[in-house]
């Protein structure tokens, strides 16, 4: 990742910069550096004319209730919407939340909604299993489908195309200028998950209305916390989200957010480290004999790897390996639980190194199965000398 990455055409500063000073206290009171922790239910108002106006504006971060969030929210929705180059951001509870608000804001009763078959499976659950009881239909697509693929796949009553670029474990690069061009010819909204490209792509320059990140892995970047946020680039749509979280009650711990607003001072320290370690891990596994396809977006032949060198800025450090095809599931299983340096479990974007088979996890309607047995790795701040040498240990856990 480019020192002097700088694609919001920000004037002045690179990213680790801006996130050093983004949304800090404008008058250092007390001379402390940091936002304090805004804790609160109860906001009081100076008079009940007070409070009646405050109200009419509660979107505005007006505060007559701590549900709106308070200063310290707001600070991290400040430091959101400079990463992702957006206008205006909400934060929610979880990342998760941050995936369903926006779907549930922009669609209704004889709606259809496009998504991606390489969708995070808790989006895929929405999709599946309640959306369709509101009367909300979802037509997966193959990740690579081009312009004219996904004309061919719309109809007069698809309100929103979801993205998800790279893909959850198959990790697919998609053509997301020529897709969302397609759905602004037709009125809809594009959203996408742009968890993995978090700083390496723009979403609002490459034609999305709506981008969704889970705080929870590089932002929170210590594997203690769960926040998500949805951020826009005008305030119509703006009002849209935040008037939808609130219907539903989302709320974000300001103690958590506060802890997400110190994990983004190192985040550009830690990803360029982590992206730049995943990357000489997984030219590694790629030479290897057992390893039949590394799905690292910055590898050549990877999927979609041309369209990642034209539209990203760099890589985080979050990849699949795909195996032989003679490999069986309890020789995958050999393998990974041989690993000393990597935990087996969910999430990614921490400190440390994570492993997952993910066949067992894999739902497709419209593409392939993959041809082997296939491992997620999440590269850590471990130096990648001990990864490599931890990988290749266990590797001589496979049968010969
Ligand atoms: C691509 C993607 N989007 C969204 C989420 C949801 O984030 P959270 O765990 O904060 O709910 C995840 C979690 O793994 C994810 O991988």
């Amino acid at each position: 990742m480019p020192d002097d990455a700088n694609p919001n055409g920000h004037p002045k500063h690179a990213f680790a910069t801006r996130m050093s000073h983004a949304a800090r206290p404008p008058i250092r009171a007390l001379g402390f550096v940091n936002p304090p922790v805004y804790r609160g239910s109860t906001v009081t108002a100076q008079s009940c004319e007070a409070r009646r106006e405050n109200a009419k504006q509660r979107f505005n971060r007006v505060m007559t209730y701590g549900t709106q969030g308070g200063p310290t929210h707001y600070a991290l929705e400040d430091v959101v919407a400079e990463i992702e180059g957006g206008t205006h951001c909400t934060i929610t509870g979880t990342g998760l939340s941050a995936v369903t608000a926006p779907l549930m804001a922009w669609l209704k009763a004889g709606d259809r909604c496009l998504m991606p078959d390489s969708v995070y499976g808790p989006a895929r659950n929405l999709a599946e299993n309640v959306l369709p009881g509101w009367g909300i239909e979802t037509q997966f697509y193959d990740p690579c489908i081009d312009a004219a693929g996904l004309e061919q796949l719309w109809t007069p009553n698809t309100k929103v195309l979801y993205l998800e670029s790279p893909g959850s474990h198959t990790f697919e690069v998609q053509d997301v200028p020529a897709l969302t061009a397609v759905a602004k010819r037709h009125g809809a909204v594009s959203m996408i998950d742009n968890t993995w490209g978090i700083h390496s792509f723009q979403p609002f320059v490459h034609g999305c209305d709506v981008s969704i990140q889970a705080l929870t892995k590089y932002v929170g970047g210590h594997s203690d916390i769960l926040l998500g946020s949805v951020t826009v680039a005008s305030e119509a749509h703006h009002l849209i989200v935040r008037n939808m979280a609130s219907a539903l009650g989302h709320y974000a711990s300001p103690d958590d957010c506060w802890l997400a607003l110190r994990g983004v001072r190192t985040m550009p320290i830690r990803l360029r480290h982590q992206a730049e370690s995943s990357l000489r891990v997984a030219e590694w596994l790629a030479g290897r004999p057992e390893v039949m396809e590394v799905r690292h977006p910055a590898l050549p032949g990877a999927p979609g790897h041309e369209i990642w060198k034209r539209d990203f800025d760099g890589a985080c450090s979050l990849f699949g390996i795909v195996f032989q095809p003679r490999y069986t599931e309890a020789d995958i299983f050999r393998f990974v639980d041989g690993l000393k340096l990597f935990g087996i479990g969910a999430s990614w974007g921490g400190y440390e190194c994570l492993a997952l088979p993910t066949n067992g996890m894999l739902v497709r309607r419209v593409t392939p199965e993959l041809p082997g047995q296939a491992v997620r790795l999440h590269i850590g701040l471990e130096e990648v000398a001990d990864i490599i040498a931890d990988l290749e240990q266990s590797l001589a856990n496979l049968p010969a």
